[in-house]
């Protein structure tokens, strides 16, 4: 790979008090290592040794907001608390020391059960209709009620996460999720405001989730919007079958308060409508910036042989060269590209990629899954 193509993955970016000084974003990914819910000291220096080898922004694994039943695992971290909040200020520490940039990735599971436990919340499942999937009733359709304490325990965790100097935080609206939940019409099937026959309509709760948070932190705080087409309930499943319905959905939340669109795919190279443009055409995340104008961050299997899912199923992943995610950054399609199991892998895998040390890249095993190194 020549230098020179590199330089895109090494330009520094602005977006209202973020500075970050490349491209490299660590994507979220749930690790479950958080003993009652409290991010340990193994956490902090986890995320530090990232932070050490020059990732531009760190994503942290979901963190549950104070909802009873936000969470189905037990080790997920909570982002609520004053043991949890005084982990988490452990971490951003830690992280700021080594010279990095953090967001937490706020979250509530919805009715999506654990992938691999019977473990199940003291309280019960909450959703928008009570569907974990289509025919899958799981849990309570969340009340009046359920949803304002839902929506004003999100602005709390945005106003906790400035507080402990986090630069930024992501809300977690994709793959199938509670906020994810309310956009997908399988699952969503109010007949109240939060509900509808239109997308647009079924954004309600997401803009007011985002109206929260952007009155809790101010202005000029960035605010990370992850959403995504595919559900882990339907992989198949498309919110957005147009680049009209795509606007309908994305630009109502980046007025309600989105600077930045995280655009999960599973493979960052798979165009979005190839019908208009193409095979080589615009990804997820180059749409969303062509018809909304937001900072977006594309991701899926970056640097590696397979996807995520094949690793959940157990499958060994090499490293592979990052020609085509430079191709299409050159082209200025999307402004950030996260990384996920390649930063599992190998901690220092932007240095070394910086380096054009490919060779040294380290492959990522499933088994990594078990230990926090
Ligand atoms: C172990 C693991 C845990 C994950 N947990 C989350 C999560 O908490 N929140 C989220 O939005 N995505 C999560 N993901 C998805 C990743 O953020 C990312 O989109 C996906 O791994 C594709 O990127 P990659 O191919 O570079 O790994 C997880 C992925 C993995 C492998």
């Amino acid at each position: 790979m020549s230098s020179q193509k590199l330089e895109v993955l090494f330009q520094p970016l602005e977006i209202k008090s973020l500075s970050l000084k490349n491209r490299v974003v660590m994507a979220p990914m749930t690790r479950t290592f958080s003993e009652n819910g409290i991010p340990s000291d193994d956490v902090a220096q986890y995320y530090r040794r990232r932070a050490q080898a020059e990732v531009g922004l760190i994503l942290s694994e979901g963190t549950v907001i104070n909802r009873p039943a936000a969470r189905n695992d037990p080790k997920i971290p909570f982002f609520h608390g004053d043991a949890a909040l005084s982990g988490w200020q452990h971490v951003i520490d830690e992280v700021h020391a080594a010279g990095g940039k953090m967001g937490p990735q706020l979250w509530h599971v919805g009715s999506v059960p654990n992938m691999f436990s019977e473990w199940v919340p003291a309280a019960p499942v909450e959703s928008p209709s009570g569907l974990a999937a289509a025919d899958k009733p799981r849990g309570e359709a969340m009340s009046d009620e359920a949803i304002a304490d839902t929506i004003a325990a999100f602005g709390q965790a945005a106003a906790d996460a400035q507080r402990l100097g986090f630069d930024t935080f992501e809300i977690h609206g994709a793959h199938g999720y509670l906020i994810d939940q309310f956009f997908w019409s399988v699952t969503n099937q109010r007949k109240d405001r939060f509900g509808g026959a239109t997308l647009k309509e079924r954004s309600t709760f997401a803009s007011e989730v985002l109206k929260a948070m952007r009155a809790a932190v101010g202005a000029d705080y960035p605010i990370i919007l992850r959403v995504s087409q595919w559900k882990q309930q339907d992989f198949t499943a498309r919110l957005a079958p147009t680049p009209d319905a795509m606007a309908d959905w994305l630009v109502p939340l980046v007025e309600a308060g989105a600077d930045i669109l995280h655009c999960s795919q599973r493979r960052f190279w798979e165009p979005e409508f190839p019908e208009i443009d193409g095979d080589d055409g615009l990804n997820f995340a180059g749409w969303a910036k062509k018809v909304t104008g937001a900072v977006t961050i594309s991701v899926g299997s970056v640097g590696l042989s397979n996807d995520a899912m094949s690793s959940f199923g157990g499958e060994s992943s090499t490293p592979v060269g990052l020609d085509r995610l430079l191709t299409r950054m050159e082209r200025d399609e999307f402004d950030l590209i996260a990384v996920g199991r390649a930063l599992l892998g190998d901690p220092l895998w932007v240095t070394k990629v910086r380096e054009g040390n490919q060779a040294d890249l380290q492959p990522f095993e499933a088994s990594l899954l078990q230990t926090l190194s």
